[in-house]
């Protein structure tokens, strides 16, 4: 009998970079993610459906590199590789589909190994609960890509909209209502290991970058007030001044800049969602039709997408 986990995506709604220096920041769950079909089999197979590999020229350091699939597949064999040293052998087919492409800083990378995980516990005939998954799924992160925080792995096993507290790691659910929005996926120049070591090294250099630092925790603890009293103008006001910020750590570019201000008129405000350099961008509407008419006539690759409430679970 057929199985099937649904792992959400994850955007940033406020604090990307500062929460990496102890301040807070809020995730969302979104509805587009990973799904996960398992049925026995016998032995161990893995197929992906639709998932793509590339190659990528970064004009940031003149290298051509792989990204998607091949990244993609290395976060699945390691979730496949803990989940057998904790539930051991288990003869199934698993079967991957994503509605978002690996690699666009949806945390594609984060619901594949949660939900690799669930999956194969629940095919296992096991418990898995959402604390350890949530543990499990940063040790993949961690072995795959060296350095990670658990805000994305935490916020696909709780699913709905998260603040994240570090020191120590901490993520409370805040029980908000936020109406569908808009994410567009810009082609990522930099990965957000390369990207992250990039605003450290600024840091390093240039006192007033910490100020920066400091203003984006303090638009955090604004923006919660706005999220809570359901205002879209403040929360999109403060998406604003978040991407303003993040400009002045150098990563947010020209594509960014006209997207938004393209938009203006039409939404609340917007920004990057994660490391950036392109990557995600949301954009709260204030007329979500023109939004998506000028999103399909620029040709990015856009979602409409509303928070998902649950964490990544069995549908
Ligand atoms: O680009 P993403 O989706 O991998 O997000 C990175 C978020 C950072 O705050 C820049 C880094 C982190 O580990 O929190």
């Amino acid at each position: 009998m057929k199985k099937s986990i649904f792992a959400p995506g994850v955007v940033k709604l406020f604090g990307e970079h500062a929460v990496v220096y102890g301040k807070p920041a809020i995730a969302a769950a979104i509805d587009k993610g990973v799904y996960i079909d398992c049925v026995s089999s016998d032995r161990l197979v893995v197929e992906t459906v639709g998932i793509t590999t590339g190659l990528r020229f970064s004009p940031l350091d003149r290298r051509v590199e792989a990204f998607g699939a091949e990244k993609f597949f290395a976060y699945v064999e390691t979730a496949l590789r803990l989940a057998q040293e904790r539930w051991g052998d288990l003869a199934a087919k698993f079967t991957i589909r994503s509605d978002l492409p690996p690699s666009a800083g949806a945390a594609t990378s984060a619901a594949v190994s949660v939900g690799i995980l669930k999956a194969y516990a629940l095919c296992a005939g096991a418990d898995v609960g959402d604390e350890e998954a949530a543990k499990l799924g940063h040790k993949v992160e961690l072995e795959v890509q060296g350095i990670a925080s658990p805000m994305d792995t935490a916020a696909v096993t709780y699913g709905g909209v998260l603040k994240i507290l570090t020191n120590p790691f901490r993520a409370e659910p805040l029980k908000i209502q936020l109406p569908p929005f808009y994410i567009v996926l810009l082609p990522r120049l930099g990965t957000t290991g390369e990207i992250v070591k990039d605003v450290r090294a600024l840091l390093g250099k240039r006192k007033s970058a910490t100020w920066v630092i400091e203003a984006i925790g303090k638009v955090v603890e604004e923006a919660e007030g706005c999220l809570r009293a359901g205002d879209l103008e403040c929360v999109g006001e403060l998406m604003d001044i978040n991407n303003w910020l993040l400009g002045a750590l150098g990563v947010v570019d020209g594509r960014v800049v006209d997207l938004l201000g393209m938009l203006k008129p039409f939404i609340y405000g917007g920004k990057i969602s994660g490391a950036g350099r392109g990557g995600i961008v949301i954009l709260i509407p204030k007329e979500g039709d023109v939004v998506s008419r000028i999103l399909k006539g620029l040709g990015y690759p856009y979602y409409k997408v509303s928070v998902y409430p649950k964490g990544a679970g069995e549908v």
